[in-house]
């Protein structure tokens, strides 16, 4: 079986973490009988640089002809200056929209292993097992705008958040279905009590859930979520929401696990999917090589199971991090005395050692 892999590495730590998670890949590839070839391509402000655009035709082309991408990062302070409508970060919203990409599965783990890695208690964290199902197709991000301008005397600005109900009712079946894979809870978060879209939401996730009769849907204001995800992070199973209050609440559970730099991320639609962490470009740490590939590396194990069904080799990439892990290998985002800081080679190197 011959696939083809786009590697989209973007900007600040993408080259480091992509190069790490490639090495994995492949060999996981090679164990359960694929051959992947890979292509790599421009996108975000590397892209800019070079084509004075975020996102090529050439990358366009090249990710619908695809089995699957994987993506490092993109942006950062060097493109903060250019025109809205060719920031580095259209490069991803385009990607998605193109793709059709409407589901972000965002999986939370803490394996015991990891439980004194994050600021919270460890008896708050161990355990944790929450899937953040993130819409990424509509609301706050591709809704009509106005970038600032004078009006009435005034300067401002507006952006606007809509949601259909084939558009909610899409990702909540999704969240219903894996959610039966798991623990059959789904928290379905919105802003009912404020926002109309967020009314809408919440009615039609209710009329969903009843076609899913085996699985528990309970409805939580997204402010409430916010504090629930770090007062008592184990009563989640699956929680589906939109796409900017899925963007917020991911990154702060990412804390559970210790470090952003942790946590990986599918983007699934009807096409190819892609894989890619759910930090950013780090520009703080880029070029230093310290980067944590961890994320990145989970992806790649996203990218066997959801891609290619090759859950043996997904599941032994997740349990190569976290042999390392146990061993007391560590970057310098999750480094604690006592135990052995690695740069971000040296940490995929280990995770390599460590795939069988
Ligand atoms: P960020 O996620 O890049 O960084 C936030 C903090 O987390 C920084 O201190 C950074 O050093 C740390 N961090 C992130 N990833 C890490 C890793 N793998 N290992 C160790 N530490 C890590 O968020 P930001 O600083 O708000 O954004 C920087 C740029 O990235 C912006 O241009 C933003 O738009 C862009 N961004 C891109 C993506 C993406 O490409 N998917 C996601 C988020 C932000
Ligand atoms: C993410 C990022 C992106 C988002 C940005 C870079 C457009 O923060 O993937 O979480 O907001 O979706
Ligand atoms: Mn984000």
């Amino acid at each position: 079986m011959n696939k083809q892999i786009v590697l989209i590495p973007g900007d600040g730590i993408g080259p480091e973490i992509i190069a790490a998670a490639q090495a994995v890949l492949t060999k996981a590839a090679a164990k359960s009988g694929i051959q992947f070839t890979f292509e790599t391509h421009l996108a975000g402000g590397a892209a800019i640089d070079a084509y004075d655009t975020p996102l090529p035709g050439k990358t366009l082309a090249a990710v619908r002809r695809a089995d699957a991408i994987l993506l490092g990062a993109v942006g950062g302070p060097q493109w903060d200056q250019v025109s809205p409508e060719i920031r580095p970060e259209k490069a991803i919203l385009g990607l998605r929209k193109e793709l059709g990409l409407y589901a972000n599965l965002r999986p939370v783990r803490v394996p015991a292993v990891t439980a004194n890695y994050s600021t919270l208690k460890p008896e708050i964290v161990t355990g944790v097992d929450v899937l953040i199902v993130r819409e990424l197709n509509g609301g706050i991000y591709y809704g009509e705008r106005m970038e600032a301008g004078m009006v009435e005397g005034r300067e401002q600005a507006w952006d606007t958040e809509s949601y259909s109900r084939p558009e909610i009712e899409r990702i909540l079946r999704l969240a219903c279905q894996v959610a039966r894979k798991r623990r059959n809870k789904v928290t379905s978060v919105d802003k009912a009590n404020v926002l109309a879209s967020s009314r809408l939401w919440r009615k039609t996730a209710g009329q969903v859930a009843q076609e899913y009769d085996d699985v528990r849907i309970d409805h939580m204001y997204v402010d409430n979520c916010a504090m629930q995800l770090v007062l008592s992070p184990k009563q989640f199973d699956v929680v589906v929401t939109s796409n900017l209050f899925g963007d917020i609440l991911s990154d702060e559970a990412a804390v559970l696990t210790g470090s952003i730099g942790m946590l990986p991320s599918a983007s699934l639609g009807d096409g190819p999917g892609l894989y890619e962490p759910i930090h950013g470009s780090a520009p703080d740490i880029a070029g230093q090589g310290i980067a944590n590939p961890i994320g990145t590396i989970l992806s790649a194990a996203l990218l066997m199971r959801h891609s290619f069904g090759a859950e043996a080799a997904a599941g032994q990439i997740e349990a190569a991090v976290e042999r390392s892990l146990a061993d007391g290998y560590r970057t310098a985002d999750l480094y604690q005395p006592g135990l052995t800081k690695l740069s971000t080679e040296e940490m995929g190197r280990k995770i390599l050692e460590n795939l069988r």
